[in-house]
C-alpha cells in the first residue's frame, strides 16, 4: 500500500505518573478501511484512542491524523482536526435531558452555521441511517442500550467525518443487538466511505467488522495485519501453534478463548510472585486480560 496512511501512530509512549501504559505502540490506518484494535481490559485500548484523536497528550511520539501531528496541535488547531472526526464512546454519551433529534443537532449547531431547517434535515438524514428517525422525538431513558448506541453513532455522523473512531461498540449489550451494531457499522463504512477505528474485547465484533486487526497487550503492540492472518493464526492446529513465539501463542489464546495458554501461564506466575511476597504484586492480577470469545465460539 503505498498510499499515504490518514491515521499514522509512531513510538507512542504514554506514561501515567511512572507507570508505562504503552510502550512505543506504531500503527497505520488506511484510508476506507476498518481497523479493530484488540485487547484484553487494561491492555491499553482507550488510552491509545484517546491519544489518537488528541485528548490526551502523549508521553512520547508522535500521531499524525489528516496529516497533522496532533501531539503538537494547541487547542484552536484541535477544534480543527476534531470536526473532520466522530467518535462513538462506550456509554453512547448522550444527554438525558434531550431528545435523540436534539442531540444528534447538538454538534451541527456548536460547529456550523447551518440554518436550524438544514440542520432538522441534516438530523434527519443521520437518523434515517442508523434506522432511528421514528424515534426523533424520544429523550435516552425511554430508548433501549441498542438504540442510545445507535443515537450516538448519529450524533458522531452529524458533521460528515471522514473517520470514525470507536470505543467498545457492543460493550452491555445483548449478542443479537450486539450482532446488529457491527452489521450497521459495516453497512454505514460501505455507505459513506468512511474509515473506521474501533477498540474492542469482544472477538465476534472483531471479526465481523475488521480489514486489518492489531492486538495490543500490556501497552505493547503484538501484531498488525489483515484479518486473514489472524484468522489464520487463530486456526492454527496445537501442534504447529507449539513452535510459535511466545506473541503469537498469547494472541492465539486470546482469539480461541482457550483457557491454558501464554495468557494464562502468566497469570499463574504472577499468583506465585504475590504468594511468595505475601501481598498483591503491582497490578499484574488486573492487566491480565480477560478472555471474551463472545459468539464466535459457537459459531465458528
Ligand atoms: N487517567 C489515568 N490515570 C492513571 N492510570 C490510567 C488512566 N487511564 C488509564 N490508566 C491505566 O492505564 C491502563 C490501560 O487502561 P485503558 O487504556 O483504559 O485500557 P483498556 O481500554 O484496554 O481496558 C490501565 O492499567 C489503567 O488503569
Ligand atoms: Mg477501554
Amino acid at each position: 500500500m503505498a498510499e499515504e496512511p490518514i491515521i499514522s501512530v509512531q513510538d507512542v509512549v504514554k506514561e501515567f505518573d511512572d507507570k508505562r501504559v504503552l510502550d512505543g505502540i506504531n500503527l497505520d490506518v488506511q484510508a476506507g478501511e476498518t481497523m479493530v484494535i484488540m485487547g484484553g481490559s487494561g491492555s491499553g485500548k482507550s488510552t491509545l484512542l484517546r491519544i489518537m484523536i488528541g485528548s490526551i497528550p502523549a508521553t512520547e511520539g508522535a500521531v499524525w491524523l489528516f496529516g497533522k501531528n496532533v501531539c503538537e496541535l494547541d487547542e484552536s488547531g484541535l477544534n480543527g482536526v476534531r470536526k473532520k472526526f466522530g467518535i462513538l464512546f462506550q456509554s453512547g454519551a448522550l444527554f438525558n435531558s434531550m431528545t435523540v433529534a436534539q442531540n444528534v443537532a447538538l454538534p451541527l449547531q456548536e460547529h456550523t452555521d447551518l440554518a436550524s431547517e438544514i440542520i432538522e434535515i441534516q438530523v434527519k438524514i443521520k437518523l434515517e441511517l442508523v434506522g432511528l428517525r421514528e424515534h426523533a422525538d424520544k429523550f435516552p431513558s425511554q430508548i433501549s442500550g441498542g438504540m442510545k448506541k445507535r443515537a450516538g453513532l448519529a450524533r458522531a455522523l452529524s458533521l460528515d467525518p471522514r473517520v470514525l473512531f470507536y470505543d467498545e461498540p457492543s460493550a452491555g449489550l445483548d449478542p443479537v443487538t450486539s450482532a446488529e451494531i457491527d452489521q450497521l457499522i459495516i453497512d454505514l463504512t460501505k455507505k459513506l466511505h468512511v474509515t473506521s477505528v474501533v477498540v474492542t474485547h469482544e472477538m465476534d465484533s472483531a471479526f465481523a467488522i475488521a480489514d486489518r486487526m492489531a492486538m495490543l497487550d500490556k501497552g505493547r503492540m503484538l501484531r498488525v495485519g489483515t484479518r486473514e492472518s489472524f484468522e489464520a493464526l487463530m486456526n492454527k492446529d496445537d501442534a504447529s501453534a507449539a513452535g510459535m513465539g511466545v506473541d503469537d501463542r498469547l494472541i492465539r489464546q486470546f482469539l480461541r478463548g482457550d483457557p491454558v495458554g501464554p495468557i494464562t501461564e502468566r497469570k499463574e506466575s504472577t499468583n506465585y510472585a504475590e504468594d511468595l511476597l505475601g501481598g498483591p504484586v503491582e497490578e499484574h492480577r488486573e492487566k491480565t486480560p480477560s478472555v471474551v470469545t463472545t459468539r464466535s465460539s459457537a459459531v465458528r
